[in-house]
């Protein structure tokens, strides 16, 4: 029945900018853009899922309400047709008819830190040209990623990773709406698992509320291919207390039944190597080892070998003294 449903992602996409959840500072700037009907070409960067492409169409709904779809276009900038398929969408649009009352329209151009600086050069041309009827809102992770003329022209907007607190009100929200029983551990295993990345929260829930109305830990860490984070611990200290044998089982555990790969493993074993309860110094060479490995991989090297490398140098730290 559920899969059936329209993604959550959309369902509980806020429409105004008044539901944005976080990230004030910049939903303060956009209602004031709306109230005197005026705004600048912007930025906006920032992580996955943190409401960057929710907060500009939320803009667009309140300064165009029904004619949205006159005035706003969104393309994306990782379109494998290339930046000349995007200047002649933006050149038919800002052609068009203009708005009543005179007002400008609005171009949204997703991951337009995927563009080369050729590319970019050439879209600056464009926004040049188009200035006085459009104006651009870029949405990049990076903003340093973003040619300085670009930059220089545009109003930058950072937004930041959800905290824990705006998160919970997410999981509340939808385990209201929906019916669900979300737990504290499951809360905390949502939050652990999603990173302050909102869409992936609401991803997870729905994916874990398909079968029943619960939302478990145990659902939240198989559908996210995670390790609950005692596991990694567990084998992090078996490795430093010198026993290998124990550490490569919990390792065997990790790939086999949770499916992860070496990259996902070791970003998780980083994560909690910085909250291990060992002497600073051992902690240095701990990072700098899982430093060493996730290159490696990164480079091509075999996973399952690399894993259990650093495991056994991990036995041999202690070995060593
Ligand atoms: N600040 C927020 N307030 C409310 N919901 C949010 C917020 N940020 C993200 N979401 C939810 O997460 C989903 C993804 O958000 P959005 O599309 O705005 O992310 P994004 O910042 O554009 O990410 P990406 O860089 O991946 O495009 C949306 O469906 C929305 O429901
Ligand atoms: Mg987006």
């Amino acid at each position: 029945m559920e899969l059936l449903d329209k993604p959550w992602t959309e369902k509980y996409r806020p429409s105004s900018l008044g539901e944005v959840i976080g990230q004030e500072a910049i939903v303060d700037k956009l209602k004031e853009f709306v109230k005197v009907k005026s705004f600048p070409s912007m930025i906006f960067s920032g992580p996955a899922g943190v409401g960057k492409t929710t907060s500009a169409i939320a803009l667009a709904k309140e300064l165009y309400g029904n004619q949205i779809n006159e005035a706003f276009l969104e393309l994306n900038a990782s379109d494998a047709r290339g930046i000349d398929v995007i200047r002649g969408r933006v050149k038919e649009f800002a052609r068009t008819m203009p708005l009543s009352g005179g007002m400008v329209k609005i171009i949204f151009l997703d991951e337009a830190d995927a563009l080369t600086s050729e590319a970019q050069h050439a879209l600056r041309r464009t926004m040049e040209k188009y200035s006085t009827s459009t104006r651009f809102i870029l949405s990049a992770n990076y903003a340093s990623k973003i040619i300085e003329p670009i930059q220089s022209r545009c109003v930058v907007l950072r937004f930041k990773p959800h905290k824990e607190e705006e998160m919970k009100k997410y999981i509340e929200r939808i385990a209201k709406s929906e019916s669900l029983e979300v737990n504290d551990k499951a809360v905390e295993a949502l939050l652990y698992v999603s990173e302050g990345d909102l869409r992936k929260l609401t991803n997870i829930m729905q994916s874990t509320a398909v079968s029943e109305r619960k939302v478990t830990e145990k659902s939240i860490y198989e559908i996210a291919a995670r390790a609950r984070p005692k596991e990694i611990i567990a084998m992090l200290k078996y490795a430093l207390a010198g026993d290998f044998v124990k550490s490569r089982t919990e390792l065997n555990t990790l790939v086999l039944s949770h499916g992860m790969s070496g990259e996902d493993i070791l970003l998780q074993c980083y994560r909690e190597a910085l909250n291990l309860d060992v002497e600073d110094r051992l902690k240095l060479k701990i990072i700098s080892m899982i430093g060493d490995y996730n290159f490696r991989i990164v480079e091509g090297a075999n996973d399952r070998i690399q894993l259990e490398a650093m495991l056994a140098s991990l036995a041999l730290v202690k070995a060593d003294k």
